[in-house]
């Protein structure tokens, strides 16, 4: 099985960027845990990040042809703004799960909505970098 994990705008800063919010990993060592748990359990993952909604976009259409078979996506403020990217979700005939370190649920009123949610398989949130290490085992569940 093929997935494709896909990380937003501002994620390339984890680590630096507010870690009492975020956690103190960085982008790369949580890509390292999602492969070194992907080859555990038989899949193969490959990992974008983007601070450009557009590129998001065309690396989802791309997962239309590749054989792509799931996707994680952490879509970061794009969460709570994109149409496109939820209209890019909606476009794909494989699971999507919506994943997000913080719980934006406890946050600030405006990330409390989602445009990415109605269109995903599921949403995992507030439970730090595990919460992509679950999706992954989640997907791959679905998929086998
Ligand atoms: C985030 C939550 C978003 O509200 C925020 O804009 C991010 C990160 C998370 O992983 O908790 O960039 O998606």
């Amino acid at each position: 099985m093929n997935v494709l994990v896909l990380h937003g705008p501002n994620l390339n800063l984890l680590g630096h960027r507010e870690p009492d919010i975020y956690g103190s990993q960085t982008l790369e060592e949580i890509d390292v845990e999602i492969v070194q748990l992907a080859k555990q359990l038989g899949a193969q993952v490959s990992s974008f990040q983007s601070n450009h909604e557009g590129q998001l976009i065309d690396r989802l259409h791309q997962a239309m042809q590749d054989g792509t078979n799931g996707v994680l996506i952490n879509p970061g403020g794009l969460t709570h703004t994109s149409v496109a990217l939820r209209d890019a979700i909606s476009a794909l005939s494989i699971p999507v799960i919506e994943v997000h370190l913080s719980n934006v649920h406890a946050r600030e009123s405006f990330r409390q909505q989602s445009f990415i949610s109605p269109v995903a398989t599921g949403v995992v949130c507030g439970l730090g970098k595990d919460g992509y290490l679950l999706a992954l085992r989640a997907i791959l569940a679905k998929l086998n």
